[in-house]
């Protein structure tokens, strides 16, 4: 095929392939989590670490964050890939998405799932508001390793996901666009 029939390859975006992560977080009495891929390390020094995530405002697990100031960030494996629609479809406001699912804590508290691949347990040092995301800074107060594997990226997900999941997400993917649409539009307004 010659490259300029195949539309994938002349969009630069399609060649970010990012890490799935499960981001949780409680406060009082409530607890969500939901996949992310706005998750970036923030830092080079060992015993400095750092990341910045990005959250919309709209997920319950970014209102328990900033409650909170604690969170959690897994890193997972194919084989746990029934937490992408687990915890990256509903919100966590409604249902407990935690319910048969193992779960344990470290320094701040904040669920970790034992089945995940590595967890950081992490406090928020700073954040911003930019409109669609507010972005966390995040002091990693504690890691672990929790089992082997190789941490799933969104390409291998949508891969295997079934065609219903992959409907699934795609409805939300454009209902979330016009949300963050909309809200960096007015946020550019409000900057000027
Ligand atoms: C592949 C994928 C990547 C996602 N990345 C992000 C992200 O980086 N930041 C974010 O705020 N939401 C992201 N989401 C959306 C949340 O995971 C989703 O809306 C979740 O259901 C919110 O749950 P909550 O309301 O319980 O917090 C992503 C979802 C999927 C499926």
């Amino acid at each position: 095929m010659n490259s300029d029939d195949n539309p994938i390859s002349n969009d630069p975006f399609a060649l970010i392939d990012p890490q799935l992560w499960l981001i949780t977080s409680a406060s009082q009495n409530r607890r969500s989590g939901l996949i992310a891929t706005f998750v970036t390390k923030a830092s080079i020094v060992p015993d400095c670490p750092r990341f910045v995530i990005g959250l919309a405002r709209q997920h319950e697990t970014c209102r328990l964050l900033e409650e909170s100031g604690t969170c959690v960030l897994h890193l997972f494996s194919q084989e746990k890939c029934e937490w992408v629609e687990k915890f990256g479809v509903p919100s966590g406001a409604k249902i407990d998405k935690f319910a048969q699912i193992d779960i344990q804590t470290l320094k701040t508290g904040a669920p970790v799932l034992s089945d995940a691949i590595c967890a950081f347990d992490c406090q928020v040092e700073r954040n911003w508001e930019t409109g669609d995301r507010i972005l966390f800074l995040l002091q990693v107060v504690e890691s672990k390793m929790l089992n082997p594997g190789t941490p799933l990226r969104f390409t291998e997900m949508w891969n295997t996901a079934s065609t219903e999941l992959c409907q699934k997400l795609s409805f939300l993917l454009v209902r979330d666009q016009q949300i963050d649409r909309q809200a960096i539009m007015k946020w550019r307004e409000a900057s000027e």
